[in-house]
């Protein structure tokens, strides 16, 4: 294929636009993998319940995912993650084709429930058996694992207990982090401690929209200061346990604009930003709690222990920033949350196909000013872009997926790391969520956000073009 073609299969022209409109200066209008030079880390991202399935298989306890999606009205379509990708089955197949794809790290997530099926106490053999597979099969294929200790599947037995917002579960969690360092740590080297605590405690505790369903700011607030705590009780147990270990923890982050530059709906997104971008990243650090920019949240005082602000604390090798779109916000005088509103993009005439399926506004400047944001941060070493992507109704004609808003999408977010990159922003790494579509939490089936096709009815897989084009990109095309 020529870059002719190429440019065309891709819908490259806007991002070259779009860098020149940077000023950088290139000779051939192309971002190419070179440019982000040989170290930068390239890879796809996925978590355990959203492709797994095999809900109940060899020893698998319920998550909180399985109970909720049973409740009436909290997943779409009454959908569950019951067999989602049927990757516990699948994996050889589908790591196979990572391999093929070129992509040299894959993300993955271990769950709880398979490994401790109580949530504490005695490891499940057949469940650790499954995880090492999956390492000796990337290994085998050449992939690099990346292993995500939580990404939302909590036991249900320790839900039943309080969850996250129980202060046992700092020792929960470092026992069952324990229990997966010494299984993986001899061939895993990059941990990942928490996946975006700020959306499974925000949503999950406060929004009472995800798993488990609750709305309470005081078991909100709880729970985020015992996340916080579990978080570097984690890295700590991985540091201690696996020698030349690589750790990290991931946020999510959504750049916020104010609707106008009105006094008041500056205010407004001061305190967004603080919620959204910075209560869980900033204790870490030793910067305590936002409190100031966010008085809400004052009420969390109540569950600091004299010492847990120092043991907040951890020194992580790696921030993993999650970015998929910016949040506008506007002054308002009515909770929910922090007395600001967010304006939806169909509210401010965003342009239809600038909207994503899952309505998020496709904003890529916001990942170059958050890489910024967060680079600023003294104790911020390193910087990962952990998940990035985009979910857009597929169709799939004569067998092929051409999903040009997607490679669009991502490689106008690429352009824009990239820029950060070249002023110097920290950032080594970019994972591309994700390789399948799945189990899209609240969401169910319908928002597709993987760069291969997959048809639930059959469980075939069909690359699609923007996995064609980061297969291509990833060569040295
Ligand atoms: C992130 C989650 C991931 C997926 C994407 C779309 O917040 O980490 O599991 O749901 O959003």
């Amino acid at each position: 294929m020529n870059r002719r073609e190429l440019l065309q299969l891709t819908g490259y022209t806007s991002t070259a636009l779009l860098i020149d409109s940077l000023g950088v200066a290139r000779a051939d209008n192309y971002m190419r993998r070179d440019d982000f030079g040989d170290n930068f880390l390239w890879g796809v991202a996925t978590s355990a319940h959203q492709i797994e399935g095999a809900y109940n298989s060899d020893g698998k306890s319920l998550n909180i995912w399985d109970t909720f999606s049973a409740r009436r009205g909290k997943v779409k379509n009454r959908d569950d993650g019951k067999v989602a990708c049927d990757f516990y089955h699948n994996y050889p197949e589908d790591l196979a084709l990572v391999s093929d794809l070129g992509i040299p790290n894959f993300r993955f997530s271990t769950a709880w429930t398979r490994i401790i099926p109580e949530g504490v106490g005695v490891p499940n053999p057949k469940g650790l058996d499954f995880y090492k597979r999956i390492i000796d099969s990337c290994l085998e294929q050449g992939l690099t694992p990346w292993l995500t200790l939580y990404h939302w599947d909590l036991p249900q037995a320790l839900q039943d207990r309080g969850g996250w917002s129980n202060r046992d579960i700092i020792g929960w969690f470092s026992d069952y982090t324990d229990v997966c360092t010494r299984a993986f740590g001899d061939r895993v080297k990059h941990w990942i401690v928490l996946n975006e605590p700020m959306a499974f405690i925000g949503l999950g505790y406060l929004a009472g929209i995800h798993a488990p369903g609750i709305r309470s700011l005081k078991k909100f607030l709880a729970a985020t200061h015992y996340t916080t705590l579990a978080q570097a009780e984690g890295g700590r147990v991985i540091r201690a346990n696996v020698p030349a270990a690589d750790i990290g923890t991931t946020f999510s982050s959504s750049w916020v604009d104010p609707l106008t530059e009105e006094p008041r709906h500056l205010q407004a997104a001061e305190k967004a930003d603080a919620f959204f971008n910075r209560l869980f990243i900033e204790p870490l650090l030793g910067l305590g709690y936002p409190i100031d920019r966010f008085p809400l949240i004052k009420k969390i005082e109540r569950y600091i222990q004299p010492g847990d602000m120092k043991r907040a604390q951890f020194d992580f090798d790696f921030i993993g920033l999650q970015n998929y779109t910016r949040e506008v916000v506007r002054h308002s005088l009515f909770p929910p949350a922090v007395w600001t509103r967010r304006v939806p993009p169909k509210r401010r005439s965003v342009a239809e196909d600038e909207v994503t399926d899952m309505g998020w506004e496709v904003h890529p400047e916001g990942i170059y000013h958050l890489l910024r944001q967060f680079a600023a941060y003294d104790g911020v070493k390193r910087l990962i872009v952990s998940e990035n992507g985009a979910a857009f109704p597929d169709i799939v004609e004569a067998g092929r997926v051409h999903d040009g808003r997607r490679t669009s999408y991502i490689q106008r977010y690429l352009a824009q790391i990239l820029r950060a990159k070249n002023e110097g922003v920290p950032v080594e790494g970019y994972f591309v969520w994700t390789l399948l579509d799945n189990f899209e939490w609240a969401e169910g089936y319908r928002p597709r956000f993987g760069i291969v096709y997959v048809d639930f009815k059959t469980q075939e897989r069909i690359v699609k073009s923007s996995g064609r084009w980061y297969q291509q990109f990833l060569s040295g095309l």
